[in-house]
């Protein structure tokens, strides 16, 4: 049985392999009966508009059914113990999409329940929009090692698997996020040990200089709200703007995972601007995670 708890969770090469799965499938704009007879339950402990839909959507495509569950409507909101959650499910449902806080809770649904688990989005990672990115960012370039991919803002959880599949993909990873706020030490230990070009700055300047493809998002992560103010001023000077993006290549595409707040991690003008690709990196969830699906169960 396979889980999805981060983009560690695959082998080297079945990442690139997903990326051409899930390019072939959204070509073909794929359908099949791979989940016909399972129903996947959706815990989301977060909002959620891409992910929720998206993952409905491709369940749907590939035959199956969900049951969207959230700590207001189940008695998670009542503190039932996630162990005993995964317990239950396991006995109703072939697998669970979870979105929530600590990256333990995935994990820990994963050692109690007998069904795969798929991350959703945690406070560590984000593995499903990383890998969508990386198809988006193929459909426009196969040479994926040549390339300087920027993120500036922070250290958060899309960093952290951009981090993760910098191992696995090759590119250049330059991350700029101001004193405080970059990513968790052990995540970049394990990348650079592992032979990942990942270079940490705090100066965003010098992170988007010559990059192909340009990377933030909000400033306050979901749970982070109460931060929001304190976050604005460390975060002065790393917005996207059209200022900064001039010293990425000419050519650069902005990616953004969406929701944005404009006029904070990113201008207006550069958002609706020409380089910004952020729609087609929405629509390529779709596909990518009926890659994902494919590879859990096949
Ligand atoms: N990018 C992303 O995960 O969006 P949602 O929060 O809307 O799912
Ligand atoms: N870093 C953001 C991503 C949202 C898709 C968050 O965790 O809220």
């Amino acid at each position: 049985m396979k889980h999805f708890l981060s983009i560690n969770s695959l082998m080297a090469t079945e990442a690139m392999d997903l990326v051409l799965r899930a390019k072939e499938m959204k070509d073909g704009d794929y359908r099949s009966d791979l989940l016909a007879g399972k129903t996947l339950a959706m815990i989301f402990e977060k909002a959620s508009t891409r992910t929720r839909v998206s993952f409905e959507v491709g369940i749907r495509h590939l035959g199956g059914d969900t049951i969207f569950m959230t700590p207001a409507d189940s008695q998670l909101g009542r503190s039932e113990p996630l162990k005993d959650t995964a317990r239950v499910l396991s006995r109703y449902v072939q697998g669970m999409v979870v979105r929530t806080f600590a990256q333990k809770n995935v994990e820990d649904l994963a050692r109690y329940g007998s069904i795969p688990v798929v991350n959703a989005l945690t406070d560590m990672y984000h593995p499903c929009q990383i890998m969508s990115d990386m198809l988006t960012i193929y459909e426009r370039t196969t040479h994926l090692k040549d390339l300087v991919i920027s993120w500036i803002g922070d250290g958060n959880n899309m960093a952290h698997s951009w981090i993760n599949a910098s191992v696995y993909f090759g590119f250049q990873l330059n991350i700029a996020s101001p004193e405080g706020y970059a990513p968790n030490t052990a995540v970049l230990e394990r990348a650079w040990k592992m032979g990942a070009k990942v270079f940490v700055t705090d100066d965003p300047k010098a992170a988007i200089a010559g990059s192909h493809f340009v990377n933030t998002d909000v400033w306050a992560s979901m749970g982070q709200e109460a931060e929001q103010k304190r976050r604005e001023k460390a975060f002065a000077g790393y917005q996207v703007d059209d200022e900064l993006l001039a010293l990425a290549d000419p050519n650069a595409k902005v990616l953004h995972c969406l929701p944005a707040h404009r006029g904070e991690e990113i201008s207006e003008a550069v958002f609706e601007g020409p380089q910004s690709i952020v729609f087609d990196q929405a629509e390529n969830r779709l596909h990518m995670q009926k890659a994902i699906l494919e590879w859990i169960y096949s």
